[in-house]
């Protein structure tokens, strides 16, 4: 059964950056791409990086440890040396918090 996650408040993350957050069981980072809320693990597949430190351009991550990138909506490799996606959480903001689903 998924179980309802509540992240942070909305307005702690601004737009066009991304906030860490440990929560039920998971480490993700929540990115608000003008205004709307994305939800990634924030570890990079490809190694030590941490997503939420990396640089956003528009809806692209690029970790800062080696330069792979991923598209924050979908978790797909924009570029290498990341080669297995980033999960994503569909998120939604509940009375402004950011809520995900877990399984
Ligand atoms: S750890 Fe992220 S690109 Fe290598």
């Amino acid at each position: 059964m998924p179980t309802k996650v509540e992240l942070c408040k909305a307005e702690e993350v601004a737009a066009g950056t991304a906030l860490r957050v440990e929560a039920g069981g998971v480490t993700v980072a929540v990115f608000n791409i003008d205004g709307t809320f994305y939800v990634t693990d924030d570890a990079c597949t490809h190694g030590p990086g941490s997503l939420s430190e990396g640089y956003i351009d528009g809806d692209v991550i690029e970790c800062n440890f080696h330069n792979g990138q991923f598209d924050i909506k979908t978790g797909e490799v924009v570029s290498p040396p990341c080669m297995i996606p980033v999960k994503t959480y569909p998120a939604t903001v509940e009375n402004g918090v950011v809520v995900i689903e877990v399984d």
